[in-house]
């Protein structure tokens, strides 16, 4: 995993963490999703799901995943405003590829805003490729998404390869 500066820590999401995630995404995404949505995540048994916490115990970001059969689906990734370009995405998604690939996961995949350059550069440096457009899929916006996969074998790029 990408080093993570000693005053942060990737753990598994708990209950009580929701309501700090929801504040995060409101700010996050143009449509955020309803507190019943974490929570059903939360309980998905196929899920991975994490949350970046400073040393004073704040919440500053989460990542939420699922695998089916080999693939990993990367559902949603933020940081707080306030922490952003410090390598926090970048290591919780690591932590989510590295975990999934030890359970034989082969690749990943994900849907991304056109216009998310911040989100799309994390991806590319991670060994992402976009691979197609899927039309009218952000509902609220009629904005197209991005689709990108990760061939682990081939591109993930840890920063110990880079
Ligand atoms: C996308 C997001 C999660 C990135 O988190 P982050 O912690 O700021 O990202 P990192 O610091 O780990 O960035 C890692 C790499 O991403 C790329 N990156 C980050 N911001 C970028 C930008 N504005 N433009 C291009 N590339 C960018 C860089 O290549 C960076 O690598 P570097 O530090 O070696 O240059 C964060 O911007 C965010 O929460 N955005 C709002 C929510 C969102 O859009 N989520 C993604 C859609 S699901």
């Amino acid at each position: 995993m990408a080093q993570l500066a000693s005053k942060y820590t990737i753990v598994e999401l708990v209950a009580e963490d929701i309501d700090a995630i929801i504040e995060i995404e409101k700010v996050a995404f143009i449509a955020p999703w309803p507190k019943e949505v974490f929570e059903m995540e939360f309980k998905n048994n196929r899920a991975y799901n994490i949350v970046c916490v400073d040393n004073t115990g704040i919440l500053v970001g989460y990542c939420l995943s699922w695998l089916i059969y080999d693939e990993i689906h990367i559902l949603k990734v933020a940081v707080h405003e306030s922490c952003q370009n410090q390598g926090l995405g970048r290591s919780m998604i690591e932590d989510t590829l590295e975990y999934f690939i030890a359970k034989g996961a082969n690749h990943a995949i994900l849907e991304v805003r056109l216009d998310n350059h911040s989100a799309i550069g994390l991806y590319e440096k991670l060994g992402f490729e976009s691979i197609r457009i899927r039309k009218n899929y952000y509902r609220e916006t009629n904005e197209d998404a991005l689709v990108m996969m990760l061939d682990i074998e081939e591109n993930f790029r840890t920063e110990a390869k880079k």
